[in-house]
Parts: structure tokens; sequence; C-alpha cells
């Protein structure tokens, strides 16, 4: 048995996260955590709201909540989501934790004493009227590119050019409209990551078998012009962990904060602490998964992420870890994906085009999106999300392949035989062959998982479940059984036993379904079947089962041209 940490990237605490962003990190993150558990293995599975930065100062003055109250609330919304999409989650932490206050602060100190912080002085947009300074998405004005009039002083939403504060016209500040605003001479703090570089080059090189869409782009990032860049870590903000080195304070900082993206990695490995808290373990519980000196040399790390965090991960976190000097458990495996598009165009939040998690919850049961995600998920390129394309998947994979054959067994057992596995006689060559082949199939889904190559891993589920039909169709119970009801039945207690082999090994991909079934045949043993065969004989004549409610309704074509038109745009 190996021991599992997977971390999902953070999502941003403000707003409710699209189905591109899902399919991004933490819905494929599942997925793992879940195959890797039913494997056998111990799993940590980790993921927590990322919540600190101008976004969710923004967002709460814009409901009017105090930042901590507007955070608490959202962690709350998107917990229930999570559970919505049965998300398994060890734990589903908050970056605002006190474990991440003092994490951070303790990394700061480390990498003081290293040597590896400086202060630097820089201009930075001030506000009078609002007393603060401004960080550059707080600014806003005219688009010189494009004219558009609410364009943020990092880039302009409508047209997507970049932009320096200086740049828009007749700028002003987003919290208080004030135009009064000066550029003033601010310090702030800098990592010294350029220092870091050789060891972080060395460190990525050792890395087998990444996939060449993350090395390529921490490589682009060490070498490209000059180099990788030492990285300001403070931010002038009222919400945030504090700008000290383990509580003691550096001389200037003082109502400073740091850098979101300093602190929301480092929730990792806290949130693993707040695991360990709430679940009354002792401190050794988390570290044992985090410090290669107190048994996390034998984790297997794995992360799951889009492709923007990819630069976060290969370099802004693993500098820290390094550059403390202590001997921190580094990531083993990165998984990044591509974006998902929405028919035709961008997922966005601020129009709400494309279908957001809560919406999706609200029309159809979590499988349907889960199936249809991860079995579409953006690896090799970037994907698209078409209602058709949608609604044909759900309708045949869900519903024609693996809901009927679960349907036709259970009601044909129920009508000639009742409601428990019937006895029959020993099982022929036609079983034997479906034993070979579905043994062949299994192995490749468990390659393919371990691989974490979720499309093709998607593709072999399906080819177990057509097997099954071609089965049904080719042995035909129904016609067997007025000539020979005990060949009838024989078929049928292998179908039963079928159903449930597909449970098992479904469950990562459609946990609510699987339970569903699992439930039906009276079964609580999800032991993974190793053994085809052995499996096939696990339930025995005699035990009792009942048909399950359709598993997986069909989507019209009415209902799929009305969810068209509701989620277009403008929410
Ligand atoms: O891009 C994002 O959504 C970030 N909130 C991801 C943070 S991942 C991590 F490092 F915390
Ligand atoms: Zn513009």
């Amino acid at each position: 048995m190996a021991r599992i940490l997977i971390t999902s990237a953070l999502p941003y605490i403000n707003g409710i996260k699209h189905l591109g962003n899902l399919v991004g990190s933490q819905l494929p993150a599942d997925l793992y955590a879940r195959y890797m558990r039913a494997r056998g293995h111990e799993v940590m599975f980790i993921c927590a709201t990322d919540e600190h930065g101008p976004p969710a100062e923004l967002a709460a003055a814009k409901t009017g909540e105090s930042v901590a109250d507007y955070c608490a609330r959202m962690h709350g919304v998107q917990t229930e989501l999570a559970r919505g999409f049965a998300l398994s989650f060890d734990h589903y932490g908050r970056s605002s934790s006190p474990e991440n206050h003092a994490l951070t602060q303790h990394f700061a100190a480390r990498l003081g004493a290293a040597g590896l912080i400086e202060e630097r002085r820089e201009k930075q947009v001030y506000s009078p009227t609002d007393g603060r300074f401004l960080p550059d998405r707080y600014i806003e004005g005219t688009c010189p590119a494009c004219g558009y009039e609410r364009a943020r002083g990092d880039q302009c939403e409508n047209c997507t050019k970049q932009l320096e504060p200086t740049d828009l016209i007749n700028p002003r500040s987003a919290v208080s409209g004030a135009t009064d605003l000066e550029v003033r001479e601010t310090r702030h703090l800098y990592l010294r990551q350029s220092k870091l570089r050789d060891t972080l080059d060395a460190w990525i090189d050792r890395q087998q078998g990444w996939p060449v869409l993350t090395t390529s782009i921490a490589k682009k990032w060490l070498h490209d012009g000059d180099g990788l860049q030492d990285r300001g870590i403070t931010r002038d903000l009222d919400w945030g962990v504090p700008a000290q080195f383990e509580g003691a304070p550096w001389q200037g900082m003082e109502g400073k904060v740091f850098y979101v993206w300093f602190d929301a990695p480092i929730e990792y490995i806290a949130a693993t602490a707040e695991w360990a808290r709430e679940h009354g373990h002792k401190a050794e519980a988390w570290r044992r998964w985090w410090r290669t000196d107190e048994g996390a040399g034998d984790v297997r790390y794995v992360q799951f992420m889009g492709k923007d965090n990819v630069p976060f991960h290969t370099l802004s976190f693993p500098a820290p870890l390094i550059g403390s000097g202590e001997p921190w458990k580094m990531v083993d495996y990165i998984k990044s994906f591509n974006y998902l598009n929405y028919d035709g165009g961008q997922f966005s939040t601020s129009l709400g085009r494309g279908v957001f998690m809560d919406q999706a919850l609200s029309i159809l049961p979590s499988d349907y999106w889960r199936w249809w995600l991860l079995s579409h998920a953006p690896e090799s390129g970037d994907a698209e999300f078409p209602w058709e394309n949608f609604q044909g998947s759900v309708n045949k994979d869900l519903a024609d392949v693996l809901g009927n054959f679960v349907s036709r067994v259970t009601k044909f057992c129920r009508s000639k035989f009742g409601e428990a596995v019937p006895e029959g006689g020993a099982y022929g060559p036609r079983e034997a062959q479906l034993i070979t082949d579905l043994t062949s199939r299994l192995q490749a889904y468990m390659r393919h998982m371990d691989a974490i190559e979720i499309r093709k891993a998607a593709a072999e589920l399906r080819a177990l479940w057509v097997l099954g039909n071609e089965y049904l169709q080719d042995a035909a119970p129904w016609s067997t059984h007025k000539t020979d009801p005990a060949q009838a039945a024989a078929q049928i207690r292998l179908s039963l036993n079928l159903i449930r082999l597909y449970a098992i090994v479904a469950q990562p991909f459609i946990p609510e379904a699987s339970a569903r079934i699992m439930a039906a045949l009276g079964s609580s043993d999800w032991t993974w079947p190793e053994d085809v065969a052995a499996a096939l004989d696990h339930l025995p004549a005699g035990h009792g089962f009942t048909v399950p409610d359709v598993l997986f309704a069909k989507i019209s074509d009415e209902s799929r041209a009305e969810w068209e038109t509701r989620f277009a745009g403008q929410r």
C-alpha cells in the first residue's frame, strides 16, 4: 500500500466557479483520489479556498460585507458545491486559517534568515481619499485601446490588452471612485528567486515523465529573457497574512501583507495541518505527509491544476520550499490541463456565459457532469463544451450503454427468477471469453488511471460497459430461458455480478450512480476486482437485490435547447 498526497489548485474565494474551472483541477484530482483509495492506497486529498488578494476585497466591498464575513460565507457556498459534485476532499481548508498564517510567516522567516529576501523601493498609485496604496486592479478607467470605460489597471476585460495603471484615461479608485490619485514611493519585500535558478533548473531536470506542457512552461520561465526574476512578495492591502517573520515585524513592513501567491500554495501544507486539528490528530499526523524527515519520503505527491498555474507550482512554490533549507516534501508529478471553452467562446464569470457549478447541479445530477467533463478533459489541447455533444454523451454512454444494461438485467431477472441471484449452471466458453476480454480492458483502464490519462481511461471504462451489452445481446437469456432455463440463470448470475463490477470500477467517475447500484445489489464490499473471474462469482445464488430506479434519464432535445439559451450569457 502506497501513500499518495493529492492537491488540487485552490479556487479563489470570490464567486462560484464554472465547469471549466472544475475540470481544470478539482474534478480530475477527485477522480485520481477516488481511484487510488479504491485500489487500497492511503490517500490525503487536499483542497482549500484561496482567500487573500484584491479579488476577495473587491467582492466583499460589492456585497457590503467585511472581507472576513464574505470569505466565511463563500467558503460555505463552495463547500456545499464541492459536496454536490461529490468531491471527496479529506480536507477543504481556507488559506486564511491560523495554520496558514503561521506557516507562511515561518517560511518568510527561514527565507529571510537565508538571505533570500530583500527590500526594494518602488512607485505605486496612492489614493489620498482612500488613505491607501491601490493595487493595479483597484484602479479603473478608460481603456486607451478600445475605449471601454471600466478597464482595470492591470488589464482591459473588453479587449484583453495588458495595461499599466498609468495607461488608463481618467483613472479612478475602484474602492471609492476618487480621481485624486498620485504616484508615491513605497517599499516591498522581494524573494530572490534568481539565486535559486540553478537549483530549480536541476530539480526540474530530475523529474522523469512530467507532461511536456508542465516542463516547457517551467523552462520558459527559467530561461527566457533575463531568466527567472525575483518576485515581490508583499502588498499594500489590509486583508492577508501580515508581512511578519514568525511573529517578529520587519521594519517598514507594518500594515502590509504577503502577496496572495506567496501564501496560497503554502496552504496545501497548512490545510493538512487544519485537517489534523479538526480530526483531533497530533501534529505528526500532517507532518508525515509533508516532512521527508518525518516519513514523507515514502509519499507520492501529485498536483492538479490548469496550465496558467504551472509557473507557480514548478517555480514559485518550490522556491520557498527549497530556500527554507528544510526537508519539505516536493511534488512528484504535476498534471496540468488546458482550457475548456464554452460553446464557441469563453466561459465568462462577469457576463454569466456558460454553466456554473450551482447551475449545473440545479438542472442535472452531478454524475452526468462528471462523466462528460472527465471523458472530455482538456488534456492535449483546449476543449469545447457543445450542448449537443454533452446530450449525446449522456444519452448514449450513461443511459443507453450502462443504464440500459443495469435495467435490462435486473428487470429480466426479477420477472423470470425473482429478486435474488439465480443459481443456474456453470459458466461456459462464452463467459470465459467475456472474462478474458474484460480482464484485458480492465488492465488497460488501470494503466490509464495510474498514468492519469483521463480521456483514455474513460474510453476504456465505456468499452467495459459495451462488452457487457454485447455479451447480453449475444447470450440472449430471454431466448435461452425458453429452452435452457439453467443456462439463462447462469448468464443472469454473471450479468448481475458484472453490474457490481461496473459499479466498483466506475466509482471514481460516477460515484453517486455507483453507490445506488451497490445499494440495489445489496453489496457493500467495494474491493477492487483484481481477479475478474472471482469478481463475477462474488454475489452467490440466492443473494437478494432490488431493481434500481432509472439510473440515468435521457436529456431531451427540448431541455437541451432551453439550457443552451439560458446559459448563453448575461447571468
Ligand atoms: O488560479 C487560481 O485559481 C488560484 N487561486 C490557484 C491557486 S493554487 C495554489 F497554489 F494555491
Ligand atoms: Zn480595451
